[in-house]
């Protein structure tokens, strides 16, 4: 049985929380802690759990009965909390984005390695069958090399999603939709590529929240070997469609699943190509659907790590390559130019004081409040276009 902490319990914990009680036989919840004990103890409460509740996690650090920690957290807090856990011997699974920049990163991989125990990153999205499958795909060869991807995450947030006291600041929520929503796509822009890209350009702003630090919008073009692309991390998408879509050399693929193959007439000019696109829909087709999805799923394979049932899907290590494409964008769209990789240690932008001396602050945060209520959604875990 693998006892298991949350560390905040706010909105996303309910996602970790549900998860866990979907194995009764293979773990339980222990204990849960919030800065503000009440929220926690509501948690309880609503999910009638048999667990203890703690002010501090640092009260929870020398705890026989915790061998896993969810790390549900604003993104501050992430880095300290993982690292002090890691170091007590903990696993640790923890939500995107992994930290708020790469030297907490650093830390956490750092602390991984001397401990010896699991550090997992959120990123419930490849936990579905139009990702996983697509993946399956691209690696069977069947659409080639990828010459083009296009990740979009179109997100839509109000003014008042700014409110919250931890959001909308480049020190607490470490950036706007690039670090928090599009950190989604780029995760799975870097599982589907398998290799980090070579340079990158970037253009940051804030159009429509008007009470935010951080950017609402921010649009990037990538530079790999052979391959180019693009992400666009919005928050003021009406409809918020999500996708991404490669380009290869025999066919398109994309989540939502669209095959597409084109093939040249004498002349180069394009005709369909029928049989290549149902040998890709067949091939998709044909592969097993997943077991658990969105966090279910990626709880099930930390669960199944520390079993000894089998690897890690999230690691550390590319919890750490989505940041730091993340902090290249921050990079180019601040100083205006082509940004290359990898960035170094010395760079600016390696630690939090450094990326919050030279960014953009687009506006003054506004208003504080504990709490905004309401459920929230976790975007379309499916890549739904709308
Ligand atoms: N995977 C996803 O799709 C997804 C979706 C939403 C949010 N998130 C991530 O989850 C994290 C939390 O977001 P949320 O929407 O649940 O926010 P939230 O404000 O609803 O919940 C965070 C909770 O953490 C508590 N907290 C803050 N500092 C703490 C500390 N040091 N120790 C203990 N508790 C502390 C807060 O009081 C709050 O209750 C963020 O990193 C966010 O990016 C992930």
């Amino acid at each position: 049985m693998i006892n298991a902490a949350i560390i905040g319990t706010g909105a996303i914990s309910d996602y970790h929380i549900d998860a866990y009680l979907s194995f009764p036989e293979r773990c339980k919840i222990t204990w849960i802690s919030d800065v503000f004990p009440e929220k926690a103890g509501q948690k309880k409460k609503a999910k009638d759990l048999d667990a203890q509740i703690a002010a501090s996690y640092k009260e929870l650090l020398d705890k026989k009965d915790i061998d896993l920690v969810s790390i549900c957290t604003p993104p501050f807090a992430h880095a300290e909390t993982a690292v002090d856990f890691l170091n007590a011997g903990k696993h640790v699974l923890v939500e995107k984005p992994m930290a708020a920049s790469l030297e907490e990163c650093d830390a956490m991989i750092a602390a991984e390695k001397k401990c010896g125990k699991f550090l997992s990153i959120v990123a419930q999205n490849r936990f579905t069958d139009s990702i996983y499958n697509m993946k399956k795909t691209l690696d069977s060869g069947i659409v080639g090399r990828p010459l083009h991807v296009q990740a979009d995450s179109h997100w839509y947030r109000g003014h008042s999603y700014y409110d919250l006291w931890w959001r909308g600041t480049w020190e607490k929520e470490g950036g706007g939709c690039t670090l928090n929503h599009a950190v989604h796509q780029i995760d799975i822009l870097n599982w589907m590529m398998g290799m980090p890209p070579l340079s990158i350009s970037s253009m940051l702003g804030n159009l429509s929240h008007d009470n935010a630090e951080v950017e609402d919008i921010s649009i990037s073009v990538l530079r790999y070997p052979r391959a180019m692309a693009q992400i666009t991390a919005s928050l003021v998408h009406h409809g918020e469609g999500q996708s991404i879509i490669i380009q290869g050399e025999k066919g398109r693929i994309s989540a939502p699943w669209q095959p597409r193959a084109s093939k040249p007439k004498p002349n180069g000019f394009p005709d369909a190509d029928p049989e290549k696109e149902k040998e890709i829909d067949d091939f998709y087709r044909s592969l097993p659907k997943i077991e658990y999805s969105g966090h279910k799923g990626q709880i099930d394979n930390v669960l199944s790590a520390i079993e000894g049932k089998g690897n890690i899907l999230v690691t550390g290590a590319e919890g750490r390559m989505a940041l730091e494409i993340v902090t290249a964008i921050y990079k180019a769209g601040t100083e205006q130019r082509t940004i290359e990789f990898p960035l170094k240690k010395e760079d600016a932008f390696y630690t939090v004081s450094g990326i919050m001396k030279e960014v953009p602050h687009f506006y003054k945060k506004t208003a504080s409040v504990n709490d905004l209520g309401g459920s929230i959604t976790v975007g379309s875990a499916e890549n739904k276009q709308r």
